[in-house]
């Protein structure tokens, strides 16, 4: 066993989204969302179910703030729902919908967390869907107006802003893969759709510096490492086609003003870029999407293991040695998570990072005293942890750790089925109960240190 501390004022916290905690469909005003309308398609969410209600968090939000409060947090990562500020994506806000972020921002502050809002995780307005979404740039002009609207109403208070989360998942879960809303199946439409959503952050980080003078603005980025199944040239290359796909497609824009040049090569090759040209990318664009930036948060869950597969496609493989999977099939592997902060840290060097989300989905059943014994999560969290205090200790100005998540919660298209809380949540009453990773959880607070 060994004793992890993190450095001198490490931030503390947990992360949830809007659409996948708040429910309150109809209140306040708020329009639809695509996941919304998404959720209504037979088939498309595993268990039937809808975000309607998801957590009750638009009327439980006080309990919550007490529930992180007890837990020695210092930081709450939330998402703003944009049909709340305005219904339709355009237009004048609305003020109930700001009222709910004002009053939970007051509420987070009174308790002394700090708010950490993301104004995009996924709850695109349906009607602006209705004309093109996020593969149509207009979506960004509108999404730089939005975020304009809630900084002028919060950016007395809010210091740190996150514009989107994991663009590639809105991207190409949304657009090329069909697994998320609004569940398109056109590469063209991804890679268009990856293009606007980088854009509009850029524009966002204006719009937010214009309204809120000394807001600190930054960007979500999921990150896998990609390694090869074998030495050969073909899996070696394997994973590089992965890593420029998912991880460097993003980065690179973003931090050196340039999509990857193999990465372009290999959608040339695979004919999704007549001749490396892409259209959709104007003028001033990458200036636009490469504005420096206060930090980077990182989501890490797991890595790939990469091989080159029938004519030489690259595929994804099952980890070489029998792994240990959560409940979402991947792999706990947190060696991984050092890998990417002490990667990015060399590569990229934003001068701020932060862990943003990891976590680990499991199923676990509450015994007869009504406890919830989640020992596979708590192994999970101090692997990954203990691997963050490594990357610190190596110099990464890594400044924070959120949970993924406060609570079980709808995710996505498993619905209910996949548990990430450190909380259950009553499917009758939305009562809050703790599992042994919520205390295990509070005593690495309160040390600023896990054992491994
Ligand atoms: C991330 C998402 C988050 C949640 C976790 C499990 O990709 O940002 O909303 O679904 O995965």
């Amino acid at each position: 066993m060994s004793q992890n501390t993190f450095p001198d004022g490490f931030l503390w916290g947990v992360a949830t989204s809007s659409q996948q905690i708040e429910g309150g469909r109809h209140e306040g005003g708020r329009g639809e969302s695509i996941w919304d309308r998404f959720a209504t398609v037979p088939g498309k969410i595993a268990d039937g179910s809808n975000p309607d209600i998801a957590c009750d968090h638009y009327r439980l939000w006080r309990n919550d703030i007490a529930i992180m409060k007890g837990l020695g947090l210092g930081a709450y990562r939330f998402s703003i729902a944009w049909p709340r500020i305005q219904p339709t994506g355009r237009g004048a806000a609305n003020l109930a919908g700001l009222d709910f972020y004002d009053k939970l921002v007051d509420g987070l502050l009174a308790a002394g967390l700090e708010p950490y809002p993301t104004l995009y995780h996924w709850d695109l307005p349906q009607s602006l869907q209705d004309t093109g979404g996020w593969a149509a740039r207009d979506t960004a002009e509108a999404f730089a107006d939005y975020a304009a609207i809630v900084a002028r109403r919060l950016g007395d208070r809010v210091k740190r802003w996150t514009t989107h989360n994991e663009p590639w998942c809105a991207a190409t879960l949304g657009y090329e893969e069909g697994h998320h809303a609004p569940g398109h199946l056109s590469p063209a439409e991804g890679l268009a759709a990856a293009h606007h959503l980088m854009l509009s952050h850029g524009w966002a980080c204006e719009a937010v510096r214009r309204e809120a003078p000394g807001a600190e603005l930054g960007i979500v980025l999921i990150h896998s490492p990609a390694h090869p199944a074998t030495g050969s040239a073909g899996d070696i290359d394997a994973a590089r086609w992965f890593d420029g796909f998912f991880n460097r497609w993003y980065l690179d824009p973003i931090f050196r003003g340039a999509y990857p040049a193999d990465a372009i090569a290999d959608r040339t090759a695979n004919g999704q870029l007549d001749g490396g040209a892409m259209p959709f990318v104007k003028d001033g664009d990458l200036k636009a999407i490469s504005t420096p930036l206060e930090f980077l948060g990182v989501n890490y869950y797991s890595r790939v293991v990469m091989r080159a597969g029938a004519n030489g496609k690259p595929e994804a493989v099952p980890p070489p040695k029998v792994p240990s999977l959560t409940d979402m099939g991947w792999e706990v592997y947190p060696a991984g998570l050092e890998e990417t902060l002490l990667r990015i840290h060399r590569e990229y060097a934003p001068p701020v990072m932060y862990v943003t989300e990891n976590g680990a989905a499991y199923d676990e059943p509450m015994d007869a005293d009504g406890r919830i014994d989640d020992q596979r999560r708590i192994d999970y969290l101090r692997g990954h942890l203990a691997s963050c205090a490594r990357a610190a200790a190596q110099g990464v100005p890594l400044k924070g750790y959120f949970l993924w998540s406060l609570l079980d919660n709808f995710e996505w298209g498993f619905g209910y089925t996949k548990k990430f809380g450190l909380y259950a949540v009553d499917p009758q009453d939305g009562r809050r109960i703790p599992k042994q990773s919520a205390s295990w959880y509070r005593d690495v607070v309160a040390a600023n240190a896990v054992t491994d």
